[in-house]
This record gives C-alpha cells, sequence and structure tokens, in this order.
C-alpha cells in the first residue's frame, strides 16, 4: 500500500461527477484515495485525471447486489481511513405507480442504506484518526417531490440521519450534509428527467465540491452550495407546501 501521510479517504460514486470532482478538490491535501464505483473504465478515467494516479485505488462494488456493501467495506478493512464520501447515489422519474418496485426500493439501498451502513462499518477507524464524513444528500431531501417520490424520500432519510449523528458525535468526527440542487452530472441523464427542469438553479460542480470542503474545515454542518441553490432552499422555505407541491407537481410530471 503506497504511502500517505494523510491517511485514506474513501468516495463513493467516484467514475464522474460529484464523486471525481471530490477526488480531484482532496487529492493535494495528500489523501490516498480509494475511488468506488461500478464502472471500471470510466473509475480508471478518474484516477487518469489526477496527479499521483500510484497513491490511489480503485474499488468495485455494486451497492444493489447482495454482497456489494459487505464486499465494500471488506477491501478497505486495512486502510488507515480518515475520510467517508457517501456519494454514490441515483434517483428516477416517473409516477409512482408506474415505475417498477425494484427500481425504487434500489434507490433507497443506494442513496439511504449504503450510506448509513458503511458509517456504522467505518466509524472505529474514522473516530480513531478524528476523521470525517460527508454526506452527499440533496435539497430533493427538504421537499416532496412528485413524480420523484421514492428519491426525495431517500434523500430525506439521508439528511436527517445525516443531521442526527452529526451533533450525536459533535467533537469526536466532523460531519457535512451536502445538499445541492440541480447540477450538471450524469444524474439526470440516468433519472431520466428532461434536460430543461431545475435548469435556472444549476450549479457548476467545482463550486458545490469547493463549498462542502470549505463547511468540513469550518468544523463540518449542514451545506447548501452557491448562491442559486440557496435560493431554491430560500424558496422552498418560504412557499406553503399546499402550493409548493402543486408547483413541483406540474414541474415534473411526465
Ligand atoms: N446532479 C444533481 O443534480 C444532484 C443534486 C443533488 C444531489 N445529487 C446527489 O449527488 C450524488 C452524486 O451524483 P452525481 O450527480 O454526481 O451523479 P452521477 O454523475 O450519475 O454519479 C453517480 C455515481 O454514483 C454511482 N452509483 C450509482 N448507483 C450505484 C450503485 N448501485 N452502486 C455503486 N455505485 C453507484 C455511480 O457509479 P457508476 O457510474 O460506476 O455506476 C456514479 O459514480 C448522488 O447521491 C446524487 O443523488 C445530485
Amino acid at each position: 500500500m503506497p504511502d500517505s501521510a494523510a491517511g485514506s479517504v474513501l468516495i463513493t460514486g467516484a467514475s464522474g461527477g460529484f464523486g471525481l470532482e471530490f477526488a480531484k478538490q482532496l487529492e493535494p491535501a495528500g489523501y490516498r484515495l480509494i475511488l468506488h464505483g461500478r464502472d471500471k473504465s470510466r473509475l480508471q478515467m478518474t484516477l487518469d485525471t489526477l496527479k499521483h494516479p500510484d497513491r490511489h485505488r480503485v474499488a468495485l462494488a455494486d451497492l444493489n447486489a447482495r454482497h456489494g456493501l459487505s464486499e465494500l467495506i471488506s477491501c478497505i478493512e486495512n486502510e488507515p481511513l480518515v475520510g467517508l464520501i457517501n456519494n454514490a447515489g441515483f434517483g428516477i422519474w416517473g409516477s409512482f405507480e408506474q415505475t417498477g418496485i425494484v427500481p425504487q426500493v434500489d434507490v433507497i439501498k443506494t442513496d439511504l442504506k449504503a450510506p448509513i451502513a458503511l458509517a456504522h462499518a467505518l466509524l472505529p477507524a474514522l473516530l480513531r484518526h478524528k476523521g470525517f464524513i460527508i454526506n452527499v444528500s440533496s435539497l430533493a431531501g427538504e421537499y416532496p417531490l412528485p413524480y420523484m417520490s421514492t428519491y426525495a424520500a431517500a434523500k430525506a432519510g439521508l439528511t436527517y440521519w445525516s443531521e442526527a449523528i452529526r451533533i450525536e458525535l459533535d467533537g469526536r468526527l466532523r460531519i457535512v450534509t451536502l445538499a445541492p440542487g440541480p447540477s450538471p452530472t450524469g444524474f439526470r441523464k440516468i433519472s431520466g428527467m428532461p434536460r430543461s427542469t431545475g435548469s435556472f438553479f444549476r450549479t457548476p460542480i467545482p463550486i458545490i465540491i469547493h463549498a462542502a470542503l470549505h463547511r468540513l474545515e469550518k468544523g463540518g454542518g449542514y451545506c447548501v452550495p452557491g448562491w442559486r441553490h440557496r435560493l431554491l432552499f430560500a424558496i422552498q422555505k418560504a412557499v406553503p407546501r399546499r402550493i409548493g407541491l402543486g408547483l413541483m407537481a406540474d414541474n415534473l410530471r411526465p
């Protein structure tokens, strides 16, 4: 294992989007990065964009597969883990009624169950090294989303859990709950959403990741990155739910 005085950081979902940007922005701090995902060739592309690819490594695991989580946990057992970035996730756009139950349960497994299980398994190492967790949630976790109902439910669960353990572990572990809005990653294509949805609020990826890492430097906390996402957050809080739900349904209805 190549030496890294700064310790190791596991980034789930590092094959593109936010995960790739976390890798780029964390590498200069000297960490050894464990880049997790399912797509080996895209993970190799992430590795190739880094300045010291020999210091890092790739970990393949499908978080929805029967043994995916346990395989991922056991392959980082011997790492001096200082950081966990629970970033892997996806959403599905469409009516609850017409979307199959398997992909909906898979959203819960990847976006909610996996982060909780990973944090629990890796907590002893993270506490030993006075480390950190960044949970990539979403502004979807702040509001029920008609036609993305299961995704919003998973992210609401993730936000609530992340904020609760942040207080429980205060002073022993730094935790950031990152809640971005629409962003230009592979997410939209995979979820099936039309390109136009939420386009005004779209915020560049580097700004989002920089905001999360800045919040981490400040000791952790809840982070809504960039002014456009903060505006969306303010609207979510200001508009009465009865009206907001109707607006969201009009915006997201297939
Ligand atoms: N983009 C947005 O608008 C937005 C807004 C708020 C929050 N988020 C959240 O940001 C996080 C990162 O997503 P992104 O926007 O960067 O999208 P992305 O480019 O599609 O990246 C998603 C990552 O998650 C991984 N992943 C998905 N399902 C997986 C599974 N079953 N097992 C293992 N890995 C899996 C993918 O790995 P493979 O490619 O290897 O399958 C990929 O690396 C997600 O949690 C998402 O919910 C996104």
